[in-house]
């Protein structure tokens, strides 16, 4: 199942609302939303407050990506603002597993994340714990950077494990996502599509029609569950 998830980073939080409804009028199920403490990255983005405002407006299923050091400390507090699924960096739990059981526990999707520079080694041990795995294609910390296309085979290195071991995991990427990297990353094999500086500038419909035309291809072969 190929999902295009427009990332909140992106949009004009002046225009929060409008904008939202927006993406809901053309479909787009998942909202992508990142969450930064200042500590895991640099920067420092919003937190629940926010979540739990827009949770009363929209029926997107939320996807929450937690760029937070130690994150389990914050689970429960984002279950009861609405997250459908949580996202925690592999390099910034104390215990990435325990982490990933306790957002199951609560009744959500749970993933794990990895930045460029991590192995997809380092977390295959969890494949069988989670729901998604994010692969990060550009350092964490901010939107409108370029895709780095190093990452594009630990896609299709993480693609090749699933496929082989028959588990139904998806793969989301996250980072300089447009429409000339949109194909690289479908070719390699993720389903779950981020992108936030290219949907959200100029005709966000448009843009969302534009991942779409391009996911369809490979929706209607079949590559991925
Ligand atoms: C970056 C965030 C991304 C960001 C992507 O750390 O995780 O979700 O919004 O932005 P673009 O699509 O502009 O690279
Ligand atoms: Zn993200």
């Amino acid at each position: 199942m190929y999902q295009v998830c427009p990332s909140m980073l992106s949009a004009d939080f002046n225009r929060l609302g409008e904008q939202i409804q927006i993406l809901e009028n053309t479909g787009a199920e998942v909202l992508h939303i990142d969450v930064m403490d200042g500590d895991f990255v640099p920067s420092i983005s919003f937190g629940m407050p926010v979540i739990r405002s827009i949770r009363k407006e929209s029926k997107m299923f939320f996807d929450l990506h937690l760029m937070v050091m130690e994150p389990e400390r914050y689970i429960q507090d984002f279950v009861d603002c609405g997250a459908d699924s949580i996202t925690v960096h592999a390099e910034a739990c104390e215990d990435v597993l325990r982490t990933i059981q306790r957002i199951k526990e609560a009744g959500i999707r749970a993933g794990v994340a990895i930045k460029p520079a991590t192995a997809v080694s380092d977390i295959t041990y969890l494949l069988d714990e989670v729901d998604m795995v994010l692969i990060m294609t550009v350092n964490p910390g901010f939107g409108g950077q370029k895709y780095m296309h190093d990452c594009s085979d630990k896609i299709r290195e993480l693609r090749e494990i699933i496929s082989r071991e028959g588990l139904s995991v998806d793969i989301e990427v996250d980072g300089g996502i447009n429409e000339e990297t949109l194909p690289v990353a479908l070719e390699a094999g993720a389903n779950w599509l981020v992108a936030g500086s290219y949907i959200f500038s100029g005709d966000i419909a448009g843009n969302i029609q534009n991942v779409r035309y391009h996911m369809q291809r490979y929706e209607e072969a079949g590559v991925t569950a």
